[in-house]
């Protein structure tokens, strides 16, 4: 039986207590060490989501969501199904969110889902009676972000409320995560975006009524000065229904290459959510500045601690 007084969802990062956050990441540091030996389906010790379901669900493409997911509730003790809203009734019969959610709750113990549409978050939650996850939405992408977090610190060796970040590209889902991590757990960020694809209007109230640590530029050059880190994404998200070529034109002087990695620190390390775009330069992306592998499989480590924490049972 599910404890549902405890449990919570993972939906948005400025929705969660900043000490649950750094909770997660605490357990995600003493997961990762503890099976260090183990392989990728060997199980815990103490299996806490033994006998657990995790129904995923994807409106848009994934690779590494999908793969990290499935290992993080098996790694758990639980199992996981992956459900592809063109075969469900959903979305083509016209059953509705309500009823759907309904079913999900009685067959499932929690729900992740990547949507194209963040009212679906919204509509879902209302109706599941368990724990929902979002994989992505066209306004924020929290798991990858807390996960991004976690692989910084973990390179640095420092928290990273005491480091200088830099996000170099579009304002996205990403980027907004990575804005609200940046008030949660109080670190410098500095944004170098061409002004057109400056972050929207609630985002920009957000970063105001917070902390006055974000810095938006229009020059990647002045975000990337004095950098630990460099975060970017593609400029062309999923579904972006943009003149792509006009797009990708405004961002040609926000490239990831050397001359720009020179304005950072010596030992400024890059990440990439993935997948990636033009938006990095090869030489970069393959150097040993670039953390991107390592970043991709904390995801793992990450959403086993998401989970828990969604089931009341983070340690
Ligand atoms: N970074 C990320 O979420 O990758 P996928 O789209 O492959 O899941
Ligand atoms: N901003 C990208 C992230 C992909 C993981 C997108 O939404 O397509």
């Amino acid at each position: 039986m599910q404890n549902l007084d405890k449990m919570k969802n993972f939906i948005n990062l400025k929705d969660v207590p900043a000490k649950d956050l750094r909770k997660i990441l605490n357990d995600a540091k003493k997961r990762k060490t503890a099976r260090k030996k183990l392989n990728n389906l060997e199980t815990d010790k103490g299996v806490p989501l033994k006998g657990k379901l995790l129904i995923q669900m994807f409106e848009k493409s994934s690779l590494r969501t999908r793969l990290s997911f499935y290992l993080a509730i098996k790694q758990l003790g639980g199992s996981t199904l992956t459900l592809r809203p063109d075969e469900l009734h959903l979305s083509r019969g016209g059953e509705s969110i309500e009823d759907t959610a309904k079913i999900l709750s009685n067959f499932g113990n929690a729900f992740m889902l990547r949507t194209d549409n963040d009212k679906k978050l919204d509509e879902f939650k209302k109706y599941l009676s368990i724990p929902m996850i979002n994989g992505l939405s066209p306004s924020s992408h929290p798991t990858q972000i807390l996960s991004d977090v976690f692989t910084v610190e973990e390179i640095k060796k420092k928290s990273i409320s005491k480091l200088n970040i830099s996000w170099i590209g579009d304002s996205n889902n990403v980027l907004n995560s990575l804005i609200a991590a940046s008030i949660k757990f109080s670190f410098k960020l500095n944004i170098g975006c061409p002004k057109k694809y400056h972050p929207n209007k609630n985002i920009l109230s957000y970063i105001k009524n917070n902390k006055n640590k974000v810095h938006l530029y229009n020059d990647a050059k002045k975000a990337a000065v004095d950098a630990d880190v460099i975060f970017s994404d593609k400029v062309i998200s999923m579904n972006d229904k943009v003149n792509k070529i006009k797009k990708l034109n405004y961002f040609k002087k926000f490239k990831i290459d050397k001359k720009l990695m020179n304005f950072a620190k010596k030992d400024c390390i890059f990440l990439h959510c993935l997948p990636r775009g033009t938006e990095v330069d090869e030489k970069i992306f393959s150097s040993k500045q670039s953390k991107v592998w390592q970043q991709a499989l904390n995801r793992v480590h990450v959403q086993k601690s998401i989970l828990l924490y969604c089931f009341g049972k983070l340690r």
